[in-house]
Formats: structure tokens, C-alpha cells, sequence
């Protein structure tokens, strides 16, 4: 165990991490010059060209240290958006010390902050490195500053190191020897492995990945996942290299894996803890099953595909467990699912993946977060509503609560007054303002999540022009004055395009709604009344007028060809389209209809 290292990489999105690592990686001749690509544990297309990372990925490496010992290092890379925090918090779990980047032409961030005190709280050993030094913006001197007033760590503590050139990477390694604590634990003491990852292999089922806190695993042990309860036999356990090498046993202090001929993600859950059958230890505190944050319906273009989409998603929650789906129908757009979400860029991915690996084309519906409604029927009985539309009927209604997050941003002192305004506008209240420097601010919000999921991220980033940085956790449920906003057009309720907004914005968003709509729709062959209600009251309304008869005989009158191309086009473009009635309303609408500013 002396000769153990187990540590992960935290940062702010983008502050590079996963470039740092290729170099440790290659440094230490874990992988080839050649078997080298960009961003290596990214290993989804996806990830690749997003720049991002989606999942957690472990690698294991050999150093030898310039005493002359041979050391273990077990390295995690750990996704960097808020929507994957839960990942985080469990990678970090499974080390005892963690790189903590910070890119020295960016500072200190929102995620910097949020992902050092997780690694505090587990007693992590910090090791501060400031990153991309080759830059000719890099600040080294004022980002050590910050970083010396948020860890209260001494100048000589922070490494410089650029994960272009591969400066300073000798001294990081030779670090996390020197400073990172090997593991503790009792080779003797009942088995206890916490799982931190699980990914989806089609041939070999689910692979978990694990950390051994205490005791032994040994190839062919019968083994439980506490939380679910579920027993069965270590089929392979292993390693982990670039890929997957097979051991006899795992000891106490080992980062590894376990193949168990699991089928399915969902029967295992990250942060789950592994023991033996026969002489079972306790579960490892922290344990969370991950709760969706985000909720939107998804329906097939076409309702012959209903069943090739629940196939495309079963196969989907097969590599990645924390997407949640039901049936649900819908009056506009017949039968589909609901799903739940992590966050915005989760919903996005998800979508994405349904085109790319599984050629679905579907519509999603404006997304929501879940509320909790009381009737007068039976005050005691608490309603999970996921879709505006199961909002009991006004007549029934008590009350509804949203949920809550506290926020964290991190900006120039200039955009304070920006940002004030925006969180306001979004019914924040601020509970702390704490200069980091005299430049440099950390706000602290509590703020409905349903305000920000959408398009706070991107209007804070225009206002902070990109210098502002921002995450944030679950708080609680409270109680707010919310209205069911109905889109008719023509007087037929599209319940796909319902949401639940407060009643103070209910109008302006109304407004806004219909006027964006009569930008998304096509003009048809007569005119279309786009309304906003709440109930029987229209609070908004807006007409698309129609279109003239002869436009395509005029432009085109005579020329055959190009007559025959056109109609060629807009068949193809039908295929996009939805019938609500006679109207036809483009599949990109539902989500665009959101962009409002
Ligand atoms: P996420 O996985 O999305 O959280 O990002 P990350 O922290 O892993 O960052 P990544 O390694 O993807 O790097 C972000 C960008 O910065 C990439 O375009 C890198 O090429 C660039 N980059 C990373 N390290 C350095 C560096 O030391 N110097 C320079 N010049 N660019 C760097």
C-alpha cells in the first residue's frame, strides 16, 4: 500500500485537465507516442469534439520516483459541468488527493471553488498547479494569489505547468508522491469497495469501477452491492490500464474493476458499496441516487417509431444510468416518454446520441423541472408533477413548490451590477457577496432551478462577456405562486408547448412565446391565431397571416424542374414537420421556442 498513489483531476470546465493528463500518461510511458490522441480518456466521439468530458475515466500508471521506487498511481479524470457533480463528489471519494488545475489566463472559477471543497470535505491533500504557463496571457503571479488566499497554501506549494508543452510535469508527478498520503485501510477487515463508475461494455456487460477502502477481492468471490442488495460472483476483476488487465485479486488500496455479468446500468449504482457475501462490511457514507434535475417529453417524428425509440433509450440507460424515462402521451403529439434529465447539457447529449447512434429523430418538448403540488382534496398527499400538464385543475389546487438551488458566481467586480439585475430579473435572493481580491467577486444566490436550467448560463456569460463562472447545488422546495400557461393555436391547445411559470411573468412570457412562435412557424394556406392562456384568459396573442395562393405559380410558373425540386423540398421538410390539426409546426420549434432574447 506504501507504494500506492490515488488521486483525481479537478478543475473548472476547460482549465485542462484532460490535456494535463495525456502528458502525465505520457510521461510515464502508460501510453505510446503513438496510442497518444488528444484528450485520450476521452474516449465518446462526443466528448471528443465537444472539447469535453462526459464521464469519469481511471488509468493506472507506473512512476518510478527519482529515490528509485517504484510507485502505483491510480488516476481519476472527473467531468467538469455541474450537471455531473454527483460523479465528481464520488471520483473524489475514491482518492486521497486531488490535482486541483487552475488555468492561469482564467483564475479562480466558479467549479474550481465548488470541486476544492469537495475534495476538502473528503480530507483530500490538495495540490494546487497553475496551468497553461505558455501562454503569453497567463497571470501566474495574481492566479497564485488567488490560490493562495482560497487554500491558504504557501507560494512554494503551487506547481507551474503547462499541459502543451509537458512543463512541469516531472515536478507534478514527483508531488504526488512526496505530498499525497498512500492509502489507508485493513487488509483484514471485511471486504468494502466503493463503486465510483460503471460503464456499459455490449460484450462483457457492466464493468464497475472500484476502490477497495478495506479488505481483500479475490477473482470468483461472491459478492453484494449493498444498496441494491443484488449478490453475485466476481467474474473478472482487474486493473484498469488504457484497458482492461485481469487480476487474481484486488487489495486493500487498489483502484480496479469487476465484471459480475451485470446487463444492465441501472442495477448498478454509482456510490454503491461492494462487499462480500460472507462476511459483509458496512456501507461507505455518501450514497446518493442521483435525482434528475430536468424533465422533457420525447416523441417520435413519426408514432410507427414509438417502439424503436423506447428500444433506442433502453440501450441508452444501458451506458449511462442516471437517464430516467416513462411512457407518456401526449394530445399533440401522441405517444412518447418522459424523460429525466441531470441538467441541460445531459438532455442535449442524450438527444444527440439518439441521432447519431441510433438515427431517432424526435421531438422535444419545452423542458421543465418537477414540482411538488397539494391538493384541498387531501393536504397530506404530496403530488410529484413532471409535466405541466398533470398540474391538478386551479379548482383542486392548494399549492405548489419548486425547487430551490444555491448558487455560486464568480465574476469581475465590473459585471457585479449585470449580474445583480439578471439574478433578480430570475427572482434570485442574494444571500452573499465575498471579494476574493479586489477584482474579483464571489456571488452567492438562492434561486429557483426552473429560472435557470434554460437560458441563464448563456445571458450570464454575455453579460460577464464570458468572465463570469457559475455552479450550483440543490437546496430545497418552496412554495410559489406558479400559473399553467397554455399555447392555443387556433383555439387547440398544444400541451407539448405548456409550462408552469410564476404569475408575475406569466404575461411577458406569454408575449414572448407567441411572438417567437410566429417567427417558427411557416405561414400555411390560412391564418393562424397563436394565443397564450392561463385557463379560459388569452393574455397573449399574436397572428400569423397566410400565405398568398399563387407564390409558388408565380415564382416558378412555367419551369417544371424547378417547380418539381421545390415541392421535392418541402416534402423532405414535412418529414420535420408535426400536424396539429391542419397546422404544421416545425420539430425544431418545441425546443427553439425557448430562445426568447
Ligand atoms: P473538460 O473536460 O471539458 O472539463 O475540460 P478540461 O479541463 O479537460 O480541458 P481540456 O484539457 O479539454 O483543455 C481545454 C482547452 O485548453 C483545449 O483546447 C486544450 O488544447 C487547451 N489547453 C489545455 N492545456 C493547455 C496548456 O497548458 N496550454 C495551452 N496553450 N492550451 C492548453
Amino acid at each position: 500500500m506504501k507504494q500506492i498513489r490515488n488521486f483525481c483531476v479537478i478543475a473548472h470546465i476547460d482549465h485542462g485537465k484532460s490535456t494535463l493528463s495525456d502528458r502525465l500518461l505520457q510521461t510515464t510511458q502508460t501510453i505510446t507516442e503513438r496510442q497518444l490522441k488528444e484528450q485520450t480518456l476521452d474516449d465518446m466521439d462526443l466528448e471528443r469534439e465537444r472539447g469535453i468530458t462526459i464521464k469519469s475515466h481511471a488509468v493506472q500508471m507506473n512512476y518510478k520516483h527519482t529515490d528509485g521506487e517504484e510507485y502505483i498511481f491510480n488516476l481519476i479524470d472527473t467531468p467538469g459541468h455541474v450537471d455531473f457533480s454527483y460523479e465528481v463528489s464520488r471520483s473524489i471519494a475514491a482518492c486521497e488527493g486531488a490535482l486541483l488545475i487552475v488555468d492561469a489566463t482564467q483564475g479562480i472559477q466558479a467549479q474550481t471553488i465548488s470541486n476544492l471543497f469537495l475534495a476538502l470535505e473528503h480530507d483530500l491533500e490538495i495540490i494546487p498547479v497553475l496551468n497553461k504557463i505558455d501562454m503569453p496571457s497567463a497571470m501566474v503571479e495574481k492566479v497564485a494569489g488567488q490560490v493562495i488566499d482560497l487554500i491558504g497554501c504557501s507560494e512554494e506549494e503551487i506547481l507551474l505547468a503547462s499541459g502543451k508543452t509537458g512543463e512541469g510535469v516531472p515536478e507534478i508527478l514527483s508531488a504526488i508522491v512526496d505530498r499525497i498520503p498512500a492509502p489507508k485501510g485493513d487488509p483484514k477487515e471485511p471486504l468494502q469497495a466503493l463503486v465510483f463508475d460503471s460503464i456499459f461494455n455490449p460484450f462483457r456487460g457492466v464493468i464497475a469501477n472500484i476502490r477497495i477502502l478495506n479488505g481483500t477481492l479475490k477473482k470468483g468471490d461472491k459478492v453484494r452491492f449493498i444498496a441494491t442488495g443484488a449478490e453475485y460472483s466476481a467474474d473478472e476483476i482487474g486493473v484498469l490500464k488504457l484497458d482492461y488487465h485481469p487480476t487474481k485479486k484486488l487489495a486493500t488500496g487498489d483502484v480496479g474493476y469487476i465484471i459480475t455479468g451485470i446487463k444492465r446500468s441501472s442495477e448498478i449504482k454509482v456510490g454503491d458499496t461492494l462487499t462480500l457475501v460472507e462476511d459483509p462490511g458496512v456501507a461507505i457514507q455518501g450514497f446518493e441516487e442521483v435525482k434528475p434535475m430536468v424533465y422533457a417529453g420525447i416523441f417520435p417524428l413519426d408514432n410507427d417509431d414509438f417502439e424503436d425509440l423506447r428500444e433506442s433509450l433502453e440501450k441508452l440507460q444501458l451506458n449511462d444510468a442516471s437517464l430516467v424515462f416513462e411512457p407518456e402521451s401526449s394530445a399533440a403529439l401522441g405517444f412518447g416518454f418522459r424523460c429525466g434529465f441531470l441538467g441541460m447539457l445531459h438532455l442535449e447529449i442524450i438527444q444527440e446520441r439518439l441521432a447519431r447512434e441510433f438515427n431517432q429523430d424526435v421531438i422535444t418538448t419545452v423542458p421543465n423541472v418537477s414540482y411538488y403540488a397539494y391538493t384541498k382534496r387531501n393536504p397530506d398527499e404530496r403530488l410529484d408533477v413532471r409535466n405541466p400538464t398533470e398540474l391538478p385543475e386551479p379548482t383542486v389546487l392548494d399549492k405548489v413548490q419548486e425547487p430551490y438551488i444555491s448558487a455560486q458566481i464568480i465574476t469581475d467586480t465590473e459585471y457585479i451590477g449585470g449580474i445583480m439585475n439578471l439574478c433578480i430579473e430570475k427572482r434570485g435572493i442574494l444571500k452573499k457577496q465575498y471579494y476574493l481580491s479586489p477584482e474579483r467577486v464571489e456571488l452567492s444566490f438562492e434561486l429557483p432551478l426552473a429560472e435557470i436550467v434554460f437560458d441563464f448560463y448563456d445571458r450570464l456569460k454575455s453579460i460577464s462577456r464570458g468572465y463570469a463562472s457559475f455552479d450550483y447545488q440543490p437546496l430545497d422546495y418552496r412554495e410559489s405562486d406558479l400559473v399553467k400557461l397554455d399555447i392555443k393555436l387556433n383555439g387547440e391547445n398544444v400541451d407539448a408547448l405548456s409550462a408552469l411559470v410564476h404569475r408575475t411573468k406569466a404575461e411577458s412570457f406569454g408575449r414572448k412565446i407567441c411572438k417567437k412562435l410566429k417567427e417558427l412557424l411557416p405561414r400555411q394556406q390560412f391564418m393562424i391565431a397563436i394565443q397564450a392562456a392561463i385557463g379560459a384568459k388569452i393574455i397573449a396573442r399574436e397572428s400569423l397571416s397566410a400565405l398568398r395562393k399563387d407564390v409558388t405559380a408565380k415564382c416558378y410558373g412555367g419551369d417544371i424542374t424547378r417547380k418539381r425540386k421545390l415541392l421535392e423540398k418541402q416534402k423532405a421538410g414535412k418529414k420535420k414537420m408535426r400536424q396539429f390539426g391542419k397546422i404544421e409546426v416545425p420539430q425544431k420549434a418545441f425546443l427553439d421556442v425557448l430562445k426568447l432574447d
